[in-house]
Formats: structure tokens, sequence, C-alpha cells
């Protein structure tokens, strides 16, 4: 597609109902009828916060903060001790809500090292409610292990002795628990064992909830001891700052995010644009074109829209040129790549995804080489193309 003002492909068809709607008023729109298919939203039963939503056909169960409200939350917990255990990207934005919504929680990290000083910085207060990993585990009552995945599989030797009858353990991914053959995470059988998984950074789980609003969440339980698990994992769903919870185990939590994010969130996305990319310039087109075509038309201006419309209404505000040809490749990319996903997802399946990220990321100069292999990355052409395109962008003109 041609990278103009408005891309060519962004030229509303006749067939489209609301021709005249400007490039930003499309970004801002809402699936509605004024586009060109209908939307179908989904169908909700509602009890209270719980609702059985019909997905496509299958009807699954979502809860929503409406049925916790601060002074539920704060009744709900009031006997318990909130130990949160690493204050990483979740353990701040985790961390700060809980805060907010008037609950007792309290820090557990390294002494001295990066996090204790972050923590420190945002009002947490030694001997108050910053300790060391193992007095903050002894003072909880519910453990919320937000070390990164390595740190946790590192550290199990000392945290597992602390668990004791009465508490509950608290994940944010599955995959400690998962993977225990690999990260030798074998949780004590006594203890109710729950996870909320926010979808997205912490730091999104923080703004979020600073403006009203809250992150999608992932709840499921492992074990459950008390028969109150999944109330639990709920209200802390909750109070971490997640606005709808999504019902579904470790073992689908912890196998669609390893293979998400190596796939279409990045690492299947990344190979889409450098194939792309490398045929345009092998076939002669300047960096400037091969980079608007495959990477800055792709996220300023088609990708918000299929967000906020869906890919139907996308090939309908195309031009028809654009959307024949669109609708002829698009089985063949997608009979090119399933098997590669395929691949994929038995590689995450059978653990070989996290040996990997295990053996990689426990080395001890980790940092270092990674930082080499996003040198690597930075020094692309596509890249450094992309950053001077970047800064022709009219929010970057001073
Ligand atoms: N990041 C996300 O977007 C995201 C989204 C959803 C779920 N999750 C999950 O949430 C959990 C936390 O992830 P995160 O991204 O917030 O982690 P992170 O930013 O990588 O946090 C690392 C934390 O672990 C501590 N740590 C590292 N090695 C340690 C060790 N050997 N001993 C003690 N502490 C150690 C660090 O403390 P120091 O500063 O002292 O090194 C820091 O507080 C993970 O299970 C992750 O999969 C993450």
């Amino acid at each position: 597609m041609a990278s103009k003002t408005i891309p060519r492909a962004l030229r509303l068809s006749s067939r489209v109902a609301v021709p005249r709607r400007t490039f930003v008023s499309a970004v801002r729109a809402r699936p509605s009828a004024a586009t060109a298919s209908v939307s179908h939203a989904p169908a909700a039963v509602s009890a209270r916060g719980i609702k059985t939503i019909d997905f496509a056909g299958t009807k699954e169960t979502v809860y929503e903060r409406a049925d916790w409200p601060r002074d539920k939350l704060q009744s709900y917990f009031k006997n318990d001790t909130l130990a949160l255990i690493g204050y990483g990207s979740q353990g701040h934005g985790q961390g700060l809500n809980l805060r907010d919504n008037g609950l007792n929680v309290i820090i557990g990290v390294r002494k001295d090292g990066a996090s204790w000083k972050e923590a420190i910085q945002d009002g947490w207060v030694p001997g108050k409610n910053l300790f060391d990993v193992e007095t903050a585990i002894n003072k909880g009552t519910i453990i919320m292990n937000l070390l990164s995945d390595a740190a946790q599989s590192e550290t199990w030797p000392q945290v597992k002795p602390l668990l004791t009858k009465g508490k509950t353990l608290y994940f944010s991914h599955g995959f400690s628990p998962v993977f225990k053959d690999l990260t030798k995470v074998d949780v004590p059988t006594d203890i109710d064992v729950i996870l909320v998984a926010p979808k997205g950074s912490g730091r999104t789980v923080r703004s979020l909830f600073r403006e009203g609003r809250g992150i999608n969440s992932s709840i499921a339980v492992f074990q459950d001891v008390t028969g109150k698990a999944k109330e639990k994992a709920v209200a802390m769903g909750v109070a971490v700052g997640s606005g709808y919870l999504y019902e579904t185990t470790f073992e689908k939590e912890v196998y669609s995010d390893l293979y998400g994010e190596r796939g279409c969130l990045m690492g299947g996305i990344h190979g889409m644009f450098l194939a792309q990319y490398e045929v345009l310039r092998e076939r002669g087109h300047s960096p400037s074109e091969a980079f608007n075509e495959t990477v800055e038309e792709a996220t300023q201006s088609l990708y918000p829209l299929i967000g906020a419309n869906g890919m139907d209404w996308m090939y309908a505000a195309c031009s028809t040129t654009a959307r024949r040809g669109a609708i002829d490749w698009s089985p063949k990319f997608k009979d090119a790549l399933k098997p590669v996903f395929d691949e994929l997802y038995t590689s995450v399946k059978t653990g070989k995804e996290t040996q990997r990220s295990l053996e990689y990321n426990s080395q001890p100069d980790y940092r270092e080489r990674y930082e080499k292999e996003l040198e690597e990355i930075r020094n692309l052409e596509i890249w450094r193309a992309g950053k001077a395109v970047r800064s022709l962008r009219p929010e970057n003109q001073k």
C-alpha cells in the first residue's frame, strides 16, 4: 500500500457506510452499525459481577470487579498480610494498586538491590512494609511470588520451607509450577496455590488502575486445599487492579503466553517484518519505502484499526485493490506459517522453551548477552531506517 498522508488502503471504499470518516475518527471508531460489517457484541448473562459470555459460540465465565468494591476487598482480606516478593514490573504495579486499595501489603526483596531502592522511592518503608524476602514470607499469609521466572526457580530451595500450612501461594505466571520438572518448583501439597496473570506489563496494570479502569487478567487455581482458592483468586485479581478476570488453568495460561510472545506478539511478527523488508530491498526499493510499507503503515494506521474494529472491517475499509489481494494472499500465508506455529506450540508444551529460557536467563552474564543481541537488532537496516522514519512523524517534529 502506498504510504501517503492517508494510506491508499484506508481510503474508504464507497461500500463502507461511513465514507467521510477521517483517519483519526476511524481509529477511534468502535464497531457499530456504521461500519461495513455488523458487529456482534457478545451476549452476556449476568449474575452480579459474574458473567457467562458467549465468545463466538463458546460460553465462558468472566468475573468483573463490580462485585468486589473496595470496602468488600478490605473486609475480605482484613486478616491477611499480602507479602509481595520481588519488585520488578509486576511487583511495582500490583503492589501499589494493593496499597491504594487499602490492603495490608508488604514487600520482600533483596536488601539494597535495585528493587529495594526502587521500593523506597515508591514510599515503602524498611522495617514497616519493606523487608528481606525471608522476613516478608514469614510475616505474610498470601505469598505473591513476583520474582522473575528464573529467580523463582533459583530461590525455591530457600522459599519452599517458609510456605507453611495456612498460607496461600500466588503466581502471575504458570511457568514455575507447570514446568516443575525443570524449575524444581514443587509446591507444598497443603496450601492453596492460585494465579492472577495480568495481560500486560506491570506499568499498564498501574496506569489503567490510576485511570479508574482495570487490566484484563487470567485467573486459575493450581491447588485448592481450603475450598476457597477460586474465590481468593478472583478477589486478588480485583485487588491488584484487574477489570475483567478470565478463568483458565495454570497449564493453559503458560502455554498460551509462551506461544503468543514467540508468535504474533513479537517473534513471529518480527520475522514477517524482516522477510517483507528484505524482499523489498532486494527488489530495489529504498529503505524508507520498504520500512513505510512494512512497519510504519502497519503500526501507525492499520493495526490500531484492526484492534478497534476487527479484520472484516479493515478489509471493508480499504480500497478494493488492496482488499482483493489481501483476501487472496491471506490463506497462502496461513498455510505457510501454520506448521511453524504448530512446531512452536509443541516446543512450548514439551518444556523445550522453558529449558532454553531457564538455561539462558540464569547465566551470570545474561544481561550482557542480551544487550549484544539487541545491539545487533538495533543495527539492522530496517530498524535504523525506522528510527529515521519515526523522527519525521508530526509528533516528533519540534
Ligand atoms: N513483566 C510482565 O509484563 C509480566 C506480565 C504478566 C506476568 N508476569 C509474571 O510476573 C512475574 C514477575 O515478572 P516481572 O516481569 O515483574 O519480573 P522482573 O521485572 O524480572 O522482576 C525481577 C524481580 O526479581 C528479583 N530477583 C531477580 N533475581 C533474584 C534472585 N536471585 N533473588 C532474589 N530476587 C531476585 C529482582 O530483584 P533485584 O532488583 O534485587 O534484582 C526483581 O525484584 C513473573 O512470573 C512473570 O512471568 C510478568
